[in-house]
């Protein structure tokens, strides 16, 4: 039977269809040639992920959870939301789990849009916003960075009116990695969460030097409207496996469950990975020295060829091009098998690079100089 052009073209880019005709095997061909990853000797420093996970404790669970793949997700799920809670002393009613965090932050965008507008700063971490806007409509209202591209609290809440329901706030953000300081950022929080919902997304909370002082948690369990967002994909090393989590005041998790689809969103395989690996203070320990180390490796690197990245406490770096266009740098980066962010909005002339294994490091380390050169630097 011919195949589609699309699927021909698919196939061609993937290097399926080589096995394809060898073989005339379709499934055959299909499981010789996935790698479920980035390829061999491709250095993938785009998704800000933590290529050390999964934790051993959580590779064994899932193969044992995928065993039982047949049935639906049963009593992980519970026993997830009550290892959260109690790590946080809040009730498991508290929790809201799902496929990644994504997806918890598009529902609770969509609640909070049928209410009012979504207040955010010009950069942050905004897929699930955009795709609560394009499913259900409202408003976005951005806020200007400050001259240092930190989020500026004062303008965020200059520009809380009436008609806002949501003030989304990423710490540290994504893609600068700057951090707030948390004393100014709890007083904002607690003007703010009387008059509207307040989000901290603490994707890369627990990277930072003191996870605890930077999350607003406590504000949760004190009662205030804030929602805490976290997420299994960053230093817990599953950004495959989907699975992330709200914490927030029982009555804002009822009002966002309704643009969810409860258990339904829920891998088995993640979540049994996730109880597996959610005490695994080792792992997150070693994980932790290895994006120190490869922080500072780059870090060296960038000043060596007169460039900087703003400070960060996450685990990628948003280096400040000077006059080099962020895009042709992606592109010369990506020449050498070394794949990196392109342009966000018009920063033209910055550029995101995640941490990823040391030996990916060092080849980003080792293309930088003959990348600047190219681009004329
Ligand atoms: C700040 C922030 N929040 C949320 C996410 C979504 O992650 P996930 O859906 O894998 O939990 C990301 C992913 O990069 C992120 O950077």
């Amino acid at each position: 039977m011919p195949i589609s052009l699309n699927r021909r073209r698919i196939l061609k880019g993937t290097g399926i269809a080589t096995a394809f005709a060898a073989t005339g095997r379709p499934m055959l061909a299909l499981a010789v040639a996935l790698e479920y990853g980035p390829a061999p000797g491709v250095a993938q420093l785009d998704s800000n992920e933590n290529p050390y996970g999964p934790s051993p404790r959580a590779l064994d669970a899932l193969v044992s959870a995928g065993k039982r793949g047949a049935y639906y997700i049963g009593d992980s799920a519970p026993r997830l939301r009550a290892m959260i809670a109690e790590r946080h002393d809040v009730t498991p009613d508290h929790v809201l789990l799902s496929a990644g965090s994504s997806h918890a932050l598009t529902f609770l965008a969509l609640a909070a849009l049928q209410e009012g507008e979504i207040v955010a700063p010009d950069l942050f971490f905004e897929p699930t916003v955009r795709m609560a806007l394009r499913q259900g409509g409202g408003k976005l209202v951005r806020t200007e960075m400050t001259g240092d591209l930190a989020i500026d609290l004062d303008a965020i809440e200059a520009a809380v009116t009436q008609s806002t329901s949501l003030v989304h706030v990423v710490n540290p953000n994504n893609p600068t990695g700057l951090l707030l300081d948390p004393v100014p950022l709890e007083a904002f929080c607690r003007r703010l969460a009387p008059r509207t919902t307040v989000l901290l997304d603490e994707a890369y909370n627990e990277i930072t030097d003191d996870p605890e002082a930077n999350s607003m948690v406590h504000l949760v369990r004190e009662g205030l409207d804030v929602v805490v967002a976290r997420t299994f994909s960053k230093i817990y090393g599953m950004a495959g496996l989907r699975v992330g989590y709200l914490i927030a005041p029982p009555e804002r998790i009822e009002a966002i469950s309704p643009f969810s689809l409860g258990g339904y969103t829920l891998g088995k395989v993640g979540v049994a990975a996730a109880v597996a690996c959610y005490d695994d203070f080792a792992f997150l320990e070693y994980s932790k020295r290895k994006i120190v180390e490869a922080r500072d490796m780059m870090t060296a690197a960038l000043d060596a060829n007169g460039l900087r990245a703003l400070p960060t406490a996450a685990n990628f770096l948003f280096v400040d091009l000077g006059a080099l266009n962020a895009e042709a740098f992606r592109r010369a980066m990506a020449k050498r098998n070394v794949l990196i962010r392109g342009i966000y909005r018009d920063y033209a002339n910055f550029s995101r690079v995640s941490m990823g294994f040391i030996h990916d490091v060092e080849k980003y380390v080792a293309a930088l100089p003959a990348v600047l050169d190219e681009l004329g630097a």
